[in-house]
Protein backbone atom coordinates (compact mmCIF):
# COMPACT_ATOMS: atom_id res chain seq x y z
CA UNK A 1 0.00 0.00 0.00
CA UNK A 2 1.39 3.23 -0.82
CA UNK A 3 0.58 6.46 1.07
CA UNK A 4 1.18 10.13 0.24
CA UNK A 5 4.17 11.22 2.74
CA UNK A 6 3.47 13.03 5.81
CA UNK A 7 4.88 14.31 9.15
CA UNK A 8 6.79 11.60 10.69
CA UNK A 9 5.64 11.01 14.10
CA UNK A 10 8.89 11.96 16.05
CA UNK A 11 8.27 14.92 14.66
CA UNK A 12 4.56 15.28 15.63
CA UNK A 13 5.39 13.95 19.24
CA UNK A 14 8.74 17.09 18.89
CA UNK A 15 6.04 20.11 17.69
CA UNK A 16 3.23 19.06 20.81
CA UNK A 17 5.97 18.97 23.20
CA UNK A 18 7.29 22.20 22.17
CA UNK A 19 3.50 23.54 21.87
CA UNK A 20 2.75 22.40 25.16
CA UNK A 21 5.61 23.77 26.89
CA UNK A 22 4.95 27.03 25.17
CA UNK A 23 1.73 26.77 26.44
CA UNK A 24 2.31 26.29 30.09
CA UNK A 25 4.80 29.00 29.97
CA UNK A 26 2.22 31.72 28.34
CA UNK A 27 -0.08 30.79 31.06
CA UNK A 28 2.21 31.05 33.95
CA UNK A 29 3.24 34.47 32.83
CA UNK A 30 0.04 35.45 32.06
CA UNK A 31 -0.78 34.22 36.24
CA UNK A 32 2.44 35.99 36.92
CA UNK A 33 1.52 39.28 35.12
CA UNK A 34 -1.75 39.20 36.96
CA UNK A 35 -0.97 38.92 40.50
CA UNK A 36 1.59 41.66 39.78
CA UNK A 37 -0.78 43.99 38.76
CA UNK A 38 -2.56 43.63 41.83
CA UNK A 39 -0.53 45.13 43.79
CA UNK A 40 0.75 47.99 41.22
CA UNK A 41 -1.77 50.85 40.89
CA UNK A 42 -2.72 52.10 37.27
CA UNK A 43 -1.82 55.82 38.39
CA UNK A 44 1.10 58.30 37.40
CA UNK A 45 3.84 58.55 39.07
CA UNK A 46 3.83 62.44 40.08
CA UNK A 47 0.28 61.70 41.61
CA UNK A 48 1.48 58.93 44.08
CA UNK A 49 4.48 61.24 44.63
CA UNK A 50 2.27 63.70 46.17
CA UNK A 51 -0.11 60.94 47.37
CA UNK A 52 3.00 60.41 49.67
CA UNK A 53 3.37 64.29 50.77
CA UNK A 54 5.85 64.55 48.07
CA UNK A 55 8.10 62.15 50.00
CA UNK A 56 10.93 60.49 47.11
CA UNK A 57 9.66 56.79 46.02
CA UNK A 58 10.48 55.44 43.47
CA UNK A 59 7.54 54.21 42.29
CA UNK A 60 6.23 53.09 38.72
CA UNK A 61 2.84 52.33 36.69
CA UNK A 62 1.18 49.50 34.79
CA UNK A 63 2.86 50.76 31.79
CA UNK A 64 6.63 50.99 33.03
CA UNK A 65 6.28 47.41 34.47
CA UNK A 66 5.02 45.82 31.10
CA UNK A 67 7.54 47.66 29.06
CA UNK A 68 10.36 46.21 31.53
CA UNK A 69 8.08 42.33 31.99
CA UNK A 70 7.38 41.76 28.04
CA UNK A 71 10.47 42.04 27.09
CA UNK A 72 11.72 38.86 29.58
CA UNK A 73 8.66 36.95 29.25
CA UNK A 74 9.47 37.27 25.29
CA UNK A 75 12.65 36.10 26.03
CA UNK A 76 11.79 33.02 28.20
CA UNK A 77 8.68 32.43 25.98
CA UNK A 78 11.69 31.59 22.85
CA UNK A 79 13.89 29.54 25.00
CA UNK A 80 10.73 27.36 26.04
CA UNK A 81 9.67 26.92 22.89
CA UNK A 82 13.83 26.33 21.82
CA UNK A 83 14.10 23.78 24.62
CA UNK A 84 10.67 21.80 24.06
CA UNK A 85 11.74 21.42 20.47
CA UNK A 86 14.96 19.77 21.26
CA UNK A 87 13.93 18.05 24.32
CA UNK A 88 11.18 16.98 22.47
CA UNK A 89 12.93 15.60 19.49
CA UNK A 90 15.58 13.98 21.94
CA UNK A 91 12.46 12.23 23.85
CA UNK A 92 10.08 11.17 21.70
CA UNK A 93 13.68 9.62 19.51
CA UNK A 94 14.14 7.56 22.72
CA UNK A 95 10.04 6.68 23.12
CA UNK A 96 9.48 5.60 19.81
CA UNK A 97 12.82 3.78 19.22
CA UNK A 98 11.57 0.59 19.80
CA UNK A 99 8.45 0.89 17.34
CA UNK A 100 11.59 1.22 14.93
CA UNK A 101 12.67 -1.94 15.57
CA UNK A 102 9.26 -3.44 15.47
CA UNK A 103 8.57 -1.57 12.24
CA UNK A 104 12.11 -3.49 10.87
CA UNK A 105 11.29 -6.82 12.29
CA UNK A 106 8.05 -6.68 10.05
CA UNK A 107 9.73 -5.41 7.31
CA UNK A 108 12.15 -8.52 7.13
CA UNK A 109 9.58 -10.49 7.84
CA UNK A 110 7.70 -9.36 5.09
CA UNK A 111 10.54 -9.97 2.94
CA UNK A 112 10.54 -13.56 3.73
CA UNK A 113 13.00 -14.22 6.88
CA UNK A 114 10.97 -15.07 9.67
CA UNK A 115 14.01 -16.03 11.74
CA UNK A 116 14.43 -12.43 12.85
CA UNK A 117 13.43 -11.61 16.53
CA UNK A 118 12.80 -8.14 18.12
CA UNK A 119 13.97 -9.11 21.81
CA UNK A 120 13.50 -5.93 23.56
CA UNK A 121 15.24 -5.91 26.70
CA UNK A 122 14.25 -3.65 29.74
CA UNK A 123 10.67 -3.87 32.01
CA UNK A 124 7.14 -4.09 30.50
CA UNK A 125 5.36 -1.38 28.69
CA UNK A 126 3.10 -0.50 26.00
CA UNK A 127 5.79 -1.06 23.00
CA UNK A 128 7.88 -3.75 24.73
CA UNK A 129 4.61 -6.14 25.10
CA UNK A 130 4.18 -5.47 21.41
CA UNK A 131 7.29 -6.53 20.50
CA UNK A 132 6.88 -9.92 22.33
CA UNK A 133 3.57 -10.20 21.07
CA UNK A 134 5.05 -9.70 17.41
CA UNK A 135 8.48 -12.44 18.31
CA UNK A 136 5.28 -14.85 19.75
CA UNK A 137 3.94 -14.42 16.05
CA UNK A 138 6.95 -14.79 13.99
CA UNK A 139 7.90 -17.96 16.46
CA UNK A 140 4.41 -19.61 15.83
CA UNK A 141 4.40 -18.50 12.08
CA UNK A 142 7.80 -20.01 11.45
CA UNK A 143 7.04 -23.21 12.88
CA UNK A 144 3.76 -23.59 10.96
CA UNK A 145 5.68 -22.71 7.49
CA UNK A 146 8.56 -25.37 8.82
CA UNK A 147 6.18 -27.66 9.67
CA UNK A 148 3.83 -27.23 6.00
CA UNK A 149 7.42 -27.45 3.92
CA UNK A 150 7.72 -30.44 5.67
CA UNK A 151 4.44 -31.95 5.06
CA UNK A 152 4.91 -30.83 1.49
CA UNK A 153 8.22 -32.37 0.92
CA UNK A 154 7.19 -35.55 2.55
CA UNK A 155 3.73 -35.61 0.65
CA UNK A 156 6.21 -35.17 -2.66
CA UNK A 157 8.44 -37.79 -1.26
CA UNK A 158 5.79 -40.58 -0.49
CA UNK A 159 4.13 -39.69 -4.23
CA UNK A 160 6.56 -40.20 -5.69
CA UNK A 161 7.50 -43.55 -4.71
CA UNK A 162 5.00 -45.40 -6.23
CA UNK A 163 5.57 -43.71 -9.60
CA UNK A 164 8.81 -44.45 -9.52
CA UNK A 165 8.01 -48.16 -8.80
CA UNK A 166 6.02 -48.09 -11.13
CA UNK A 167 8.09 -46.58 -13.75
CA UNK A 168 10.62 -49.13 -13.07
CA UNK A 169 8.29 -51.78 -13.51
CA UNK A 170 7.29 -50.80 -16.84
CA UNK A 171 10.76 -50.39 -17.65
CA UNK A 172 11.38 -53.92 -16.99
CA UNK A 173 8.55 -55.40 -18.35
CA UNK A 174 9.78 -53.60 -21.95
CA UNK A 175 13.60 -54.40 -22.01
CA UNK A 176 12.23 -57.55 -21.42
CA UNK A 177 8.80 -58.76 -23.11
CA UNK A 178 8.94 -62.36 -22.51
CA UNK A 179 8.37 -61.85 -18.82
CA UNK A 180 5.26 -62.61 -17.41
CA UNK A 181 2.30 -60.18 -17.99
CA UNK A 182 -0.09 -60.99 -15.04
CA UNK A 183 2.69 -60.55 -12.48
CA UNK A 184 3.22 -57.07 -13.82
CA UNK A 185 -0.22 -56.14 -13.69
CA UNK A 186 -0.71 -57.66 -9.99
CA UNK A 187 2.52 -55.68 -9.69
CA UNK A 188 1.52 -52.29 -10.49
CA UNK A 189 -2.09 -52.90 -9.27
CA UNK A 190 -0.69 -52.44 -5.81
CA UNK A 191 1.49 -49.65 -6.39
CA UNK A 192 -1.47 -47.93 -8.09
CA UNK A 193 -3.89 -48.91 -5.04
CA UNK A 194 -1.21 -47.34 -2.38
CA UNK A 195 -0.83 -44.15 -4.27
CA UNK A 196 -4.77 -43.99 -4.44
CA UNK A 197 -4.98 -44.84 -0.69
CA UNK A 198 -2.25 -42.04 0.00
CA UNK A 199 -3.66 -39.45 -2.40
CA UNK A 200 -7.00 -40.21 -0.41
CA UNK A 201 -5.62 -39.80 3.12
CA UNK A 202 -4.22 -36.51 1.56
CA UNK A 203 -7.26 -35.21 0.54
CA UNK A 204 -9.11 -36.48 3.82
CA UNK A 205 -6.09 -34.12 5.83
CA UNK A 206 -7.08 -31.15 4.05
CA UNK A 207 -10.87 -31.50 4.08
CA UNK A 208 -10.77 -31.90 8.19
CA UNK A 209 -8.43 -28.77 8.45
CA UNK A 210 -10.91 -26.83 6.22
CA UNK A 211 -13.79 -27.72 8.43
CA UNK A 212 -15.84 -28.01 4.96
CA UNK A 213 -18.39 -30.65 5.86
CA UNK A 214 -22.25 -30.45 6.68
CA UNK A 215 -22.49 -31.23 10.74
CA UNK A 216 -25.39 -33.64 11.44
CA UNK A 217 -26.10 -35.27 15.38
CA UNK A 218 -24.36 -38.93 15.10
CA UNK A 219 -24.12 -41.26 18.03
CA UNK A 220 -20.33 -42.14 18.53
CA UNK A 221 -21.36 -45.87 19.61
CA UNK A 222 -23.00 -46.67 16.62
CA UNK A 223 -19.87 -45.52 14.69
CA UNK A 224 -17.60 -47.69 16.79
CA UNK A 225 -19.53 -50.65 16.16
CA UNK A 226 -19.58 -49.92 12.46
CA UNK A 227 -15.65 -49.55 12.28
CA UNK A 228 -15.58 -52.54 14.18
CA UNK A 229 -17.56 -54.68 12.02
CA UNK A 230 -15.93 -53.14 9.14
CA UNK A 231 -12.16 -54.55 10.62
CA UNK A 232 -13.17 -58.17 12.29
CA UNK A 233 -11.36 -60.09 9.50
CA UNK A 234 -8.15 -58.18 9.60
CA UNK A 235 -8.49 -58.39 13.51
CA UNK A 236 -9.34 -62.60 12.31
CA UNK A 237 -6.40 -62.77 10.38
CA UNK A 238 -4.51 -61.23 12.95
CA UNK A 239 -5.40 -63.28 15.86
CA UNK A 240 -6.68 -59.90 17.47
CA UNK A 241 -9.50 -60.23 20.07
CA UNK A 242 -11.69 -57.16 19.59
CA UNK A 243 -14.31 -55.66 22.26
CA UNK A 244 -16.56 -52.90 21.93
CA UNK A 245 -19.11 -51.71 25.23
CA UNK A 246 -19.67 -48.43 26.32
CA UNK A 247 -23.22 -46.46 26.03
CA UNK A 248 -24.85 -44.52 23.54
CA UNK A 249 -23.52 -40.95 23.14
CA UNK A 250 -24.16 -38.29 21.10
CA UNK A 251 -22.29 -35.60 19.46
CA UNK A 252 -22.34 -33.33 16.24
CA UNK A 253 -20.42 -33.07 12.97
CA UNK A 254 -19.68 -35.12 10.06
CA UNK A 255 -20.75 -38.80 10.42
CA UNK A 256 -18.33 -40.13 7.38
CA UNK A 257 -15.02 -38.07 8.82
CA UNK A 258 -16.45 -39.40 12.49
CA UNK A 259 -16.34 -43.52 11.30
CA UNK A 260 -12.79 -42.50 9.42
CA UNK A 261 -11.43 -41.48 12.53
CA UNK A 262 -12.67 -44.68 14.29
CA UNK A 263 -11.64 -46.87 12.13
CA UNK A 264 -7.90 -45.15 11.58
CA UNK A 265 -7.85 -45.94 15.50
CA UNK A 266 -8.79 -48.99 15.41
CA UNK A 267 -7.20 -50.05 12.08
CA UNK A 268 -3.83 -49.25 14.27
CA UNK A 269 -4.64 -51.17 17.05
CA UNK A 270 -4.79 -53.87 15.34
CA UNK A 271 -1.89 -53.67 13.06
CA UNK A 272 0.45 -52.13 15.78
CA UNK A 273 -0.74 -54.89 18.28
CA UNK A 274 0.92 -58.05 19.23
CA UNK A 275 1.89 -60.82 16.41
CA UNK A 276 -0.78 -62.87 17.49
CA UNK A 277 -3.42 -63.07 20.87
CA UNK A 278 -3.43 -59.64 21.11
CA UNK A 279 -6.72 -57.73 22.05
CA UNK A 280 -8.12 -54.46 21.52
CA UNK A 281 -11.15 -52.60 23.49
CA UNK A 282 -13.64 -49.99 22.23
CA UNK A 283 -15.45 -47.96 24.46
CA UNK A 284 -17.71 -44.98 24.46
CA UNK A 285 -19.13 -42.71 27.15
CA UNK A 286 -20.92 -39.85 28.06
CA UNK A 287 -18.56 -37.27 30.88
CA UNK A 288 -20.04 -34.44 31.55
CA UNK A 289 -21.22 -32.90 28.67
CA UNK A 290 -18.34 -34.88 26.51
CA UNK A 291 -18.48 -37.69 23.79
CA UNK A 292 -15.38 -40.49 25.34
CA UNK A 293 -14.18 -42.80 22.74
CA UNK A 294 -11.22 -45.01 24.19
CA UNK A 295 -9.61 -47.12 22.05
CA UNK A 296 -7.01 -49.47 23.64
CA UNK A 297 -4.50 -52.08 22.69
CA UNK A 298 -2.33 -54.56 23.78
CA UNK A 299 1.52 -54.37 21.87
CA UNK A 300 5.15 -54.20 22.06
CA UNK A 301 5.99 -51.10 25.28
CA UNK A 302 6.17 -47.21 23.28
CA UNK A 303 8.68 -45.37 24.30
CA UNK A 304 7.10 -42.05 26.03
CA UNK A 305 8.87 -39.46 24.08
CA UNK A 306 8.01 -40.85 20.75
CA UNK A 307 3.87 -40.73 21.90
CA UNK A 308 3.35 -37.00 21.22
CA UNK A 309 5.21 -37.62 17.83
CA UNK A 310 3.13 -39.90 16.60
CA UNK A 311 -0.21 -37.24 15.20
CA UNK A 312 2.37 -35.44 12.75
CA UNK A 313 2.02 -36.47 9.32
CA UNK A 314 4.33 -39.47 8.38
CA UNK A 315 5.52 -40.36 11.38
CA UNK A 316 5.27 -44.13 11.20
CA UNK A 317 6.99 -44.83 15.21
CA UNK A 318 10.63 -46.10 15.06
CA UNK A 319 11.57 -49.40 12.95
CA UNK A 320 12.37 -51.55 16.32
CA UNK A 321 8.32 -51.49 16.98
CA UNK A 322 7.74 -52.02 13.74
CA UNK A 323 7.31 -55.95 13.98
CA UNK A 324 4.52 -56.17 11.49
CA UNK A 325 4.20 -56.35 8.16
CA UNK A 326 1.95 -53.49 7.64
CA UNK A 327 3.59 -50.60 5.87
CA UNK A 328 1.21 -47.50 6.42
CA UNK A 329 1.98 -44.28 5.26
CA UNK A 330 1.95 -42.82 8.38
CA UNK A 331 -0.77 -40.13 7.81
CA UNK A 332 -3.31 -42.42 10.16
CA UNK A 333 -3.19 -40.66 13.36
CA UNK A 334 -2.81 -37.47 11.71
CA UNK A 335 -5.90 -37.76 9.95
CA UNK A 336 -7.39 -38.70 13.05
CA UNK A 337 -5.97 -35.40 14.70
CA UNK A 338 -7.11 -33.18 12.32
CA UNK A 339 -10.98 -34.29 12.69
CA UNK A 340 -10.69 -34.17 16.31
CA UNK A 341 -9.65 -30.87 15.95
CA UNK A 342 -12.09 -29.99 13.02
CA UNK A 343 -14.88 -30.93 15.66
CA UNK A 344 -13.69 -29.55 18.77
CA UNK A 345 -12.56 -32.04 20.48
CA UNK A 346 -9.33 -33.31 21.93
CA UNK A 347 -6.99 -36.14 21.49
CA UNK A 348 -4.47 -38.35 23.66
CA UNK A 349 -2.39 -40.63 23.41
CA UNK A 350 -0.78 -42.75 26.47
CA UNK A 351 1.98 -45.92 26.17
CA UNK A 352 0.26 -48.85 28.52
CA UNK A 353 3.03 -49.54 31.41
CA UNK A 354 2.59 -53.22 29.68
CA UNK A 355 2.83 -52.20 26.48
CA UNK A 356 0.31 -51.03 23.64
CA UNK A 357 -1.55 -47.87 23.68
CA UNK A 358 -4.25 -45.86 24.78
CA UNK A 359 -6.21 -43.60 22.77
CA UNK A 360 -8.52 -41.37 24.12
CA UNK A 361 -11.28 -38.85 22.38
CA UNK A 362 -13.27 -36.30 23.72
CA UNK A 363 -15.97 -34.76 21.70
CA UNK A 364 -18.41 -32.12 22.85
CA UNK A 365 -21.68 -34.08 23.63
CA UNK A 366 -25.15 -32.94 22.28
CA UNK A 367 -28.38 -33.93 23.74
CA UNK A 368 -30.40 -36.17 20.89
CA UNK A 369 -33.63 -33.88 22.09
CA UNK A 370 -32.28 -30.87 21.06
CA UNK A 371 -30.50 -32.50 17.78
N1 LIG B 1 -2.68 -48.32 18.60
C1 LIG B 1 -1.36 -48.25 18.44
N2 LIG B 1 -0.53 -49.05 19.14
C2 LIG B 1 0.80 -48.94 19.00
N3 LIG B 1 1.42 -48.12 18.16
C3 LIG B 1 0.63 -47.30 17.42
C4 LIG B 1 -0.79 -47.32 17.52
N4 LIG B 1 -1.28 -46.39 16.70
C5 LIG B 1 -0.24 -45.84 16.09
N5 LIG B 1 0.92 -46.37 16.51
C6 LIG B 1 2.26 -45.95 16.07
O1 LIG B 1 2.14 -44.66 15.51
C7 LIG B 1 2.62 -44.65 14.18
C8 LIG B 1 1.77 -43.67 13.36
O2 LIG B 1 0.46 -44.17 13.20
P1 LIG B 1 -0.36 -43.73 11.94
O3 LIG B 1 -1.70 -44.36 12.02
O4 LIG B 1 -0.28 -42.27 11.83
O5 LIG B 1 0.47 -44.31 10.74
P2 LIG B 1 0.55 -45.81 10.24
O6 LIG B 1 -0.45 -46.64 10.96
O7 LIG B 1 1.97 -46.24 10.33
O8 LIG B 1 0.15 -45.64 8.71
P3 LIG B 1 -1.30 -45.37 8.10
O9 LIG B 1 -1.17 -44.05 7.43
O10 LIG B 1 -1.55 -46.45 7.17
O11 LIG B 1 -2.25 -45.35 9.25
C9 LIG B 1 2.52 -46.08 13.72
O12 LIG B 1 3.46 -46.33 12.70
C10 LIG B 1 2.83 -46.84 15.00
O13 LIG B 1 4.23 -46.94 15.18
MG1 LIG C 1 -2.42 -46.11 10.99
Amino acid sequence: MTRRPGLSARLKLTISYAGFLLLAGALLLAVVWVFVLRHVPDEDPESIRRKFGGVIIVAANRTDLLRGFAPAAATTLAFLFVFGLLGGWILAGRMLAPLTRIADAARIASNGSLSHRIRIKGPKDEFRELADVFDTMLEQLQSHVTEQRRFAANASHELRTPLAISRTLLDVARNDPTRDQGELIERLHTVNTRAIDLTEALLLLSRGDRRSFTREPVDLSLIAEEATETLLPLAEKRQITLDVTGQTTQTVGSAALLLRMVTNLVQNAIVHNLPAGGTVTINTESQHNTSVLRVENTGHPLPPELVPTLTEPFQRGTERIRTDEHVGVGLGLAIVHSIVRAHDGTLDLTPRPTGGLLVTIRLPEVCPING
